[in-house]
């Protein structure tokens, strides 16, 4: 028997009111919505990591913010540990906010300049933990700090004495110190460089590994979550275009659009000289205001017939763990 998901989404729907641009009358007496998460299913496993990858507007903040309860959802089911998260009040997310952490492309933007490491590090604790007395959040954030790889010269420094990597290492801190089970990183790499880039994916795999955490690691870049996925979902306006193991799914990519950012990943050339694009995805970035009929990638879609316009393709296994929404996918085949 499979244990039960630790968390289970849904038929997960977001869909954003648009500040009106048009007069109603022109989008038939209301504004048209932004579909920015549509029909979304996906299962994650305690202590196991599913790397979320798709260009920039696809949803994927959107869909980091709904899972921990900062952005309602319009309709479907987000299950966490046999709780139904949509429609939870405020005080029933209270002991679960423990449980189920975000850690942000930029930590420290929304925070005061003026605090110091330590305490942005120890804050958490003050609501989530209030049994913890000053000393004692301070002698958990210091701990937390020299894990994630900043020593205690650091502790009361301000934000803007930090490095890209730095700052996304207090940003893991600040997540963990609560313990939670569930973390939720949404592009915690892209502003940095490759190789800072690889050091906090390497500690980010580490201490997922020691603490049993189960993870989501939000991507614009397949190559970027290829090393601590366990699972890949590929999404695209706000759907599930492709998932599976991740093993699977790069070696043998299903769905035209996976075949496509694979294509267009930045190569390592031999003689190291800095990595190219190989061939970028043509046609215009999708908008989740205005989704093309039928199957949403048709219009950049190699492979796009008619039976593409036409009608949505279901999610199919097409292999073992593999899922693909594609008409021309076949089972197997
Ligand atoms: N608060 C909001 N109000 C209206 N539209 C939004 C809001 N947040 C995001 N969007 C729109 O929803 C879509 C998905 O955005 P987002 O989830 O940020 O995507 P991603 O993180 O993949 O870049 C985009 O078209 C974006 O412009
Ligand atoms: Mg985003």
């Amino acid at each position: 028997m499979a244990t039960p998901p630790l968390l289970s989404v849904r038929r997960l729907r977001v869909l954003y009111a648009r500040r009106g641009l048009l007069p109603g009358f022109m989008s038939g007496g209301r504004p048209a919505d932004i579909r920015a998460i549509d029909d979304l299913h996906f299962d994650l496993q305690a202590g196991e990591t599913l790397g979320i990858v798709g260009e920039s507007g696809c949803g994927k903040s959107t869909l980091a913010r709904t899972l921990v309860g900062l952005q309602e959802a319009t309709s479907g089911s987000i299950r966490y540990n046999g709780t139904e998260l949509i429609g939870l009040s405020r005080k029933d997310w209270r002991p679960l906010r423990r449980d189920v952490q975000l850690v942000f492309q930029d930590p420290l933007a929304s925070l005061s300049p003026k605090m110091k490491i330590v305490d942005i590090v120890a804050e958490p604790l003050k609501a989530l933990r209030p049994e913890f007395d000053a000393a004692a959040r301070r002698s958990r954030a210091l701990a937390l700090l020299e894990r994630v790889g900043l020593g205690p010269e650091l502790a009361d420094r301000k934000p803007r004495e930090l490095s890209g990597g730095q700052g996304q290492r207090v940003g893991i801190a600040r997540a963990l110190i609560v313990e939670p089970k569930l973390l939720i990183c949404d592009e915690p790499v892209s502003a940095l460089d490759v190789s800072i880039q690889a050091q906090i994916i390497n500690l980010l795999t580490e201490l997922a590994r020691e603490r049993n955490l189960a993870m989501i690691f939000i991507a614009h870049d397949l190559a970027v979550v290829r090393q601590l996925s366990d699972r890949v979902l590929v999404m695209y306006l706000g759907k599930v275009m492709e998932q599976g193991r991740a093993d699977n799914v790069y070696a043998r990519p299903r769905h035209p659009y996976t075949r496509a950012l694979l294509e267009a990943a930045p190569v390592i050339e031999a003689d190291g000289s800095k990595p190219k694009k190989r061939r970028l995805l043509g046609g215009d970035t999708p908008n989740p205001a205005q989704p093309p009929m039928g199957c949403v990638f048709h219009p950049r879609c190699p492979l796009a017939e008619h039976a593409c316009v036409q009608s949505v393709p279901l999610l199919r296994r097409v292999d073992g763990e593999q899922y693909a929404a594609c008409h021309f996918v076949a089972a197997g085949g």
